[in-house]
């Protein structure tokens, strides 16, 4: 065990779910459902169709969407007994920091039209409980308004994800000032150059970016700014357009990430990383960390699940870096088995996202407290007592997913 900062202890699985039927006698209950099919139909049910669409859609006809949750059917638990799993702790260390639970709020761009708080519900809530919060390059609240937002809650890690667009300065002036105000690393997602052929969004025409959502962190940047004859606020159209000529960049190769080291001195972590051969370009280019992930099936239609190329990505690795996954991530047991396969830690998208629109910064709270003691107990039923105890050995990987329940994101 590392020097690093004790993490806050979180509610352990019986501990929550006794303040759930607690709660129960006294006839209330928890602010967002525990049932996540109930949670994401609540969130359905309140934000706008378009909005649902561009939250709940992947690209194509949505199979990568499938296949990451069907990756997870195929991976069955074998548990253990009587292995005395009185004493738990789900804490990991990831780039310097310790987290009480191997759980970290994922990038997601625009969250205005989720909730109105938008990305400060995120930081705060993760930021109360101790675990990290990754801001969008697409966010609806600034850099530094999210920082100074979730630093008055709590001291807790938060991570800035870049999009790469295709001015050097403009990036360079972002990831400085995500530095100066407190990220603690960069994630950059390699998988977005250009937009995925996202059906949903083209048969209701919409784009949220193209209405100045989820534009915050450029028209509060000094270079963008510089960019433009008049300001955003009196000429927002001529913003966006700017925007849209900036955002894209798919000349980008394995040599520009000596660009960044250049402009940071805090972790680099790829995000989007699938092949292994990438995985070692990676450690070639000397990043921090990696994330597997496919975007949630937003990119690639017809890509691999994520979870079925972590095992390829943790063998390349070899330990050498820490290696953390996403895309699919919906329960407990979702996180044992990613865990299991060599992920030091999950980010979350949709799941964060469908508490956040049904109860704001308290629903963002309760989906984690739920996730993390569901993890809790999945660990404990299965006969370990901590997250580095787990590997491939706890599970076995049956043929197909045809047997389980319907799919569902
Ligand atoms: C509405 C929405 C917006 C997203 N925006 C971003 C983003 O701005 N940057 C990024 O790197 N990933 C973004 N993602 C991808 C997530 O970080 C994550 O990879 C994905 O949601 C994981 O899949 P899951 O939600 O099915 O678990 C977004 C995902 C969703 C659903």
């Amino acid at each position: 065990m590392s020097d690093l900062k004790k993490p806050q202890a979180l509610p352990a699985g019986p501990e929550r779910e006794l303040q759930i039927y607690a709660l129960g006698l006294s006839g209330g209950k928890p602010c967002v459902p525990v049932p996540l099919h109930l949670l994401e139909q609540k969130a359905k049910e309140i934000l706008a169709p378009r909005a649902c669409d561009y939250v709940a859609g992947g690209a194509g006809g949505e199979d990568t969407m499938r296949a990451n949750r069907e990756a997870f059917y195929r991976w069955r638990i074998v548990p253990r007994m009587l292995r005395d799993v009185s004493k738990r702790d789900l804490s990991v260390e990831i780039l310097g920091a310790r987290l009480p639970a191997p759980v970290i709020l994922g990038p997601v761009g625009v969250q205005e039209i989720i909730h109105a708080d938008a990305d400060l519900a995120g930081a705060r809530a993760a930021a109360s409980l101790g675990l990290p919060f990754v801001l969008s390059t697409m966010s609806s609240r600034s850099i530094e308004d999210v920082a100074q937002s979730a630093e008055k809650i709590a001291e807790s890690p938060r991570w800035f994800q870049l999009y790469w667009g295709k001015n050097p300065e403009l990036t360079a002036s972002m990831v400085e000032r995500a530095e100066r105000a407190g990220y603690s690393a960069l994630v950059v997602t390699l998988d977005t150059h250009s937009l995925g052929w996202r059906e949903r969004d083209l048969h209701h025409g919409y784009l949220p970016f193209m209405l100045g959502q989820g534009l915050a962190n450029y028209f509060s940047d000094p270079v963008f700014r510089g960019l433009l004859a008049q300001p955003p606020e009196q000429n927002p159209a001529a913003a966006i357009q700017l925007w849209g000529s900036v955002f894209s960049n798919t000349a980008l190769t394995w040599k520009d990430i000596a660009f960044l080291r250049q402009h940071t001195r805090v972790p680099i972590v790829l995000k989007g990383i699938l092949h292994s051969n990438d995985a070692a370009l990676a450690l070639d280019a000397g990043v921090d960390g990696i994330i597997v992930s496919n975007h949630g099936g937003r990119q690639v239609d017809g890509a691999i699940g994520a979870l079925d190329a972590l095992p390829g990505v943790v063998r390349e690795v070899n330990g050498r870096v820490p290696v953390l996954f996403d895309s699919g991530i919906r329960h407990g047991a979702d996180v044992f088995k990613a865990l299991a396969l060599g992920a030091r830690a999950v980010l979350l998208g949709r799941l964060y996202l469908w508490g956040l629109a049904v109860a704001g910064e308290q629903g963002v709270r309760d989906v984690l407290l739920n996730l993390v003691a569901d993890l809790d107990l999945t660990i404990a039923l299965s006969g370990y007592t901590c997250c580095r105890e787990l590997d491939s050995s706890a599970l076995c990987k049956t043929d197909s997913a045809e047997s389980m329940r319907q799919p569902r994101l």
